[in-house]
């Protein structure tokens, strides 16, 4: 039915209307790039706009939608896209802090509600989920993905999918996710964004790719083409990855979109002037062009001259307009907009609820000293720092059509759940940067960073006074929302500006320091780990992040998360994942033992390793025992494990199952996440767990990139986290 109904509109379209359909253009706002499209109503009334980006309110989308269906030759509907990325209006917590609460139904749940809300306010096509594995926190964009495990990555990416686009697309409340940034984004080298991705197959096909695969197995409806180059052709020109990979070898049935101008990126990047690059991106397998105009500017030409088919017009063309069928705009082009649902779904209360619940999901409890936390609802508490009175960096960076205005600080947050029986005092303390051209750069494009232009001492000052008469000092430190993201690279990932400054003088009170951190990536905390009594790690939280933090520092809730990207001591040793291969040489702590892959001046150990995180209770974990002492085709190994509450609290744990395959044809990394449950314990409680591991969980592509087990030793390793693990062995048969 669909493929008749688009062969019936085809044959009606000029070459100009089919290459129109190519074209997707912004509106203006969060301009991510150095170009603005212009006459945009003009273009879509001569039907040379497939898609607009950038708009949403009914109203918004309404007129847009009526432009193209009432005024262009062949009324073809717009596709409306946004960067609904952790949320529409009611903000989760950003991607890196979703993932660390392991919580495939609560990540789902954000997806569906985020996409119910973009849907009402006139949007269909989400620029989410974005799966790029990153080991380098100096990336700024470690804050939008799920960190560096292609496991969990993969359910993440696939929760995430099934979350925007339901069972049925063209139910107006689901919207198309767009996968992103398609590939290898993430691996950027030395963390700058937008740089060269230099990898070796085998790396690609096991560590980096998986989460998109899972991704396009599971439905997504469009692909966003990355900007940067993989081994020497860029993402955007690659008929490898576009056309061989990800149609011919995954079977993807979608649209490939680019990426904002990167069409017109490949000119800098040395692949030909305007005309060439055109053709190159189309017969690579690109389908719509992200506001560069380099397609519509230059396909007829490119036809004329050869260098593209009219059959791969077409076909762009073709995806596109399936895209749309898909979505039933076709049907009804407005999706049911309408002012009133709006109203009746942006915000309501159960979103609210559920975006204070999954931002307390996210928190990783790094550090809690004789039981600093959860605090008492009685006393003075001074929360002093410069994130503790920011509502606006709650939400985060790429955070939709979130507002501001309406997310709770942490300091509103504590006095919220508090309850009449605790005093508060507050001061700033720091900036979070003193950096002037940094906060210029950053308010230039959103950032909505002050400067205090106090001096450092006169800041730390007030708040040591503030903190003089407290019995526990909350510091809320960290960075601000626009120090992540994209283009938000940083060389140095320890705390900004006067920060550990403030953090020294307040440790001098000797009360009990309890830090706060709001962030978008691992930092370097050598200090702040061995001198704060607690250590909360809380992201950026979203709409509801104060009251989520409030609930988890008065024990409201237990914390849970754990890390999905290992924490360096130094910047020094990144790129550092738990995932490493084992070398000729590996160092294991020998003092004296130069020639070992090590460095000098600091051991290989991460500061908190992935999967990490404590909880006010503590667990314990039986050695695992397997079924099976070989393994063999059509088996499965049961691995169980017996994990007992053994603290004062209630409290859930994620059980992590890793793997390490002793022998291979190639290297192999010495622990691989297979497995986890997040599971509620009573205190007391204890539970067995049962793992599956099949034949087929233990494959990898080999050096001739094809997918295998190969038969020999394996160990099994069961722990709450990648380091401290039990560990049972096995054979492959
Ligand atoms: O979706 C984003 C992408 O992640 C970065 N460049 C701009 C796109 C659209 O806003």
């Amino acid at each position: 039915k669909m493929n008749q109904f688009i062969n019936e509109l085809m044959k009606k379209m000029t070459l100009e209307e089919k290459i129109g359909q190519l074209n997707l253009v912004s509106v203006g706002f969060d301009v991510t790039g150095p170009v603005v499209s212009k006459d945009v109503d003009a273009k879509i009334r001569k039907g040379l706009v497939g898609g607009v980006l950038n708009t949403y309110t009914p109203v918004a989308a309404r007129k847009l939608q009526e432009m193209a269906v009432k005024e262009s030759r062949l009324h073809i509907p717009l596709i409306l896209g946004y960067d609904v990325i952790h949320g529409h209006r009611t903000i989760f917590p950003i991607p890196l802090g979703l993932a660390a609460s392991w919580d495939l139904a609560a990540m789902e749940r954000s997806a569906h509600i985020a996409g119910q809300e973009a849907a009402a306010d006139g949007v269909n096509w989400v620029y989410s989920p974005m799966v790029d594995i990153a080991r380098d926190p100096r990336w700024g964009r470690v804050a939008e993905g799920a960190g560096e495990d292609p496991y969990l990555g993969s359910r993440i990416a696939e929760a995430m999918v099934r979350g925007y686009q339901g069972a049925d697309l063209t139910n107006p409340a689901n919207v198309m996710a767009c996968l992103k940034h398609f590939a290898l984004y993430g691996a950027a080298e030395a963390g700058r964004d937008y740089n060269t991705t230099d990898m070796s197959l085998q790396r690609m096909y096991n560590e980096y790719l998986p989460p998109y695969k899972a991704a396009v197995e599971a439905g997504v409806g469009s692909v966003m083409s990355s900007f940067n180059d993989i081994n020497g052709v860029p993402a955007t020109g690659n008929k490898w990855l576009m056309t061989d990979l990800l149609r011919n070898q995954w079977g993807f049935k979608g649209f490939v979109a680019t990426d904002y101008t990167a069409i017109n990126e490949l000119i800098p990047h040395g692949l030909g002037d305007e005309k060439q690059v055109s053709a190159i991106a189309l017969t690579a397998g690109i389908d719509m062009d992200m506001v560069g105009e380099v397609f519509l500017k230059n396909l007829a030409q490119n036809l004329k001259e050869g260098t593209v088919k009219q059959a791969d017009i077409d076909l762009a063309c073709r995806r596109i307009l399936e895209g749309k069928y898909k979505l039933g705009l076709f049907k009804d082009p407005y999706r049911g907009v309408s002012e009133k649902r709006a109203k009746a779904t942006l915000m309501k209360p159960e979103f609210i609820e559920a975006a204070r619940d999954v931002a307390r999901r996210s928190m990783v409890l790094l550090k809690n000293d004789k039981n600093t936390l959860p605090l008492k609802k009685s006393g003075t508490i001074a929360v002093v720092g410069p994130l503790a009175d920011r509502a606006r960096d709650m939400i985060g960076n790429w955070s939709g059509a979130g507002e501001g205005k309406q997310a709770i600080s942490i300091l509103q947050g504590l006095k919220n759940v508090a309850g009449n029986g605790v005093k508060f005092t507050y001061a700033q303390g720091a900036n979070v940067t003193d950096d002037e051209q940094m906060i210029a750069r950053l308010n230039a494009h959103g950032g909505e960073l002050a400067l205090d232009k106090r001096t450092p001492e006169a800041m730390i000052q007030e708040a040591v006074q503030a903190a003089q008469a407290a019995d526990v000092v909350v510091a809320v430190v960290g960075e601000s929302q626009g120090m992540t993201g994209e283009a938000a690279s940083r060389a140095d990932i320890s705390l900004p500006g006067r920060q550990l400054d403030l953090l020294k003088a307040l440790k001098k009170l000797g009360k009990p320091l309890v830090i706060v951190l709001v962030n978008g990536r691992p930092l370097t905390l050598p200090w702040e780990n061995q001198n704060a009594d607690a250590m909360l790690e809380t992201w950026f939280g979203g709409t509801q992040a104060g009251n989520a933090v409030a609930d988890v520092l008065f024990g409201n809730y237990n914390p849970a998360g754990k890390l999905t990207m290992t924490f360096p001591q130094v910047v020094g040793q990144v790129p550092i994942y738990y995932n490493h291969r084992n070398t000729g040489r590996p160092f294991a702590g020998e003092q004296l033992d130069k020639y070992k892959s090590r460095y000098l001046d600091v051991t290989n150990d991460p500061l908190y390793p992935f999967g990490y995180g404590l909880s006010y209770t503590t667990f314990s974990y039986s050695k695992p025992e397997l079924s099976k002492a070989t393994l063999r085709t059509g088996d499965t190994q049961e691995v169980r494990v017996t994990v007992k509450n053994t603290g004062n609290y209630d409290g859930e744990e994620v059980a992590q199952l890793y793997i390490r395959d002793m022998v291979g044809s190639i290297t192999r990394p010495v622990q691989e996440l297979k497995g986890f449950q997040k599971v509620m314990l009573k205190k007391g409680e204890s539970r067995t767990l049962t793992f599956r591991l099949t034949p087929d969980d233990l494959k990898f592509y080999n050096a001739d990139l094809k997918f295998v087990s190969e038969p020999g030793a394996f160990q099994v390793m069961v722990g709450g986290n990648s380091r401290d693990v039990q560990q049972a062995s096995f054979t492959l048969e």
